[in-house]
């Protein structure tokens, strides 16, 4: 064989070993039945989360679905992302529709690790990146509320995305390097209620989500941690969380907790744009224990 020939062949056969592992790699990694905690689901705990998460925000009943109670997350409303429009699922119990055939072990792969049932993995606009940091046993009280809903019927709407399986395979990579699933681990030198607020901040309520920047492997940029930056949906910027009392944006703790629970009906004008007027009412429906928690913790933040 000529060198060049030689050079190229073996470029192809790089090419082609450097496919396969990316193949290997962009397959899913579910976690197994081992993985979950023994557990007497606690429904008032999963209502509780499923607020803290605001899983309604983004799966409330869709422009199609004008006669569905409105507190029901039977899905089908746009949520437009930077790649496309996607319309976040049914998640009540309706068998063919929505969740009432799933396994907890399902849930748990779809909320935790972003894999669907079908074993395909699910868009980070989803903010399982966050849920991951959740206690398993919340997620399955989240499952045990879910369960306990009226069902509806509102079959899955299509994503307006480009190439979605590609997409998806792309996901797969993108989760070894900027995806970390360890759950959250409480820091034994802090009060037990800034462990509390600590918990709901960075698993369910996903604040990071939005408040902490992205590296370049869009990963968090924990040394950056909740310094805010651009908006992920692209709508300008979101504000830092930091020494928000000093700053002299709230009084102390209970004002943001003031806050947090009444936003702009009393004058709290700075959580309304930008996906943090849902937060804030969502964080409204919480016991004024947990806004306190977190008040707390993000005022601690400096
Ligand atoms: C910021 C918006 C947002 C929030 C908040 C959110 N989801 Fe979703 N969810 C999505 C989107 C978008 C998808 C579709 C992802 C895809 O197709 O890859 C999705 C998909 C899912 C799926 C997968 C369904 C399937 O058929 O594979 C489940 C289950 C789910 N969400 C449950 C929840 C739960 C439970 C919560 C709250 C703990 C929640 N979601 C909060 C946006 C959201
Ligand atoms: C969907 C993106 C998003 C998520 C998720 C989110 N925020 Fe926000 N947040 C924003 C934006 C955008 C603003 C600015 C809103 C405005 O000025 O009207 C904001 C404003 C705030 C403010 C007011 C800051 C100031 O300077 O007065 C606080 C406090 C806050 N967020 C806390 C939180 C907490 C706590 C969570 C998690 C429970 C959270 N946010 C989750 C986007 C988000």
């Amino acid at each position: 064989m000529p060198r060049r020939t030689k050079v190229l062949a073996s470029l192809a056969v790089l090419a082609v070993a450097g496919a396969a592992m990316a193949w290997g790699m962009s397959n899913p990694h579910p976690l197994t039945a081992a993985d979950l905690p023994a557990h007497a689901a606690d429904i008032a705990n999963g209502k509780l989360l499923f607020n803290a998460a605001g899983c309604l925000s983004c799966h409330k009943p869709g422009p199609d679905l004008k006669n569905v109670d409105a507190s029901l997350p039977a899905g089908g409303s746009p949520f437009k992302t930077p790649v496309g429009t996607f319309y976040p699922p049914n998640l009540t119990p309706d068998p063919q529709t929505g969740i009432g055939k799933w396994t907890d072990l399902e849930f748990v792969n779809a909320v935790q690790r972003g894999i669907s049932p079908e074993g395909e993995n699910l868009i980070p606009a989803f903010p399982y990146t966050s849920y991951a940091r959740m206690k398993t046993a919340d997620v399955l009280d989240i499952k045990a509320y879910l369960d306990s809903l009226q069902p509806v019927v509102a079959p899955e709407k299509q994503a307006q995305i480009p190439a979605p399986w590609l997409l998806r395979r792309g996901v797969g990579l993108w989760k070894h390097v900027g995806f970390d699933t360890a759950q959250w681990q409480p820091d034994p030198a802090k009060s037990e209620t800034w462990n509390l607020g600590a918990y709901i901040a960075n698993s369910a309520g996903h604040c990071n989500e939005c408040h902490t920047p992205r590296n370049m492997v869009m990963a968090f940029d924990w040394s950056k941690q909740f310094q805010g930056g651009p908006h992920p949906g692209g709508e300008g910027k979101v504000p830092s969380l930091h020494d928000l009392v000093g700053r002299g944006k709230y009084k102390d703790a209970s004002d943001l907790a003031a806050a947090f629970q009444n936003g702009e009906t009393m004058g709290y004008t700075d959580m309304s744009s930008g996906g943090m007027g849902e937060v804030q009412s969502n964080l409204a429906k919480l016991p004024d224990s947990d806004v306190q928690a977190l008040a707390e913790y993000i005022t601690s933040l400096k």
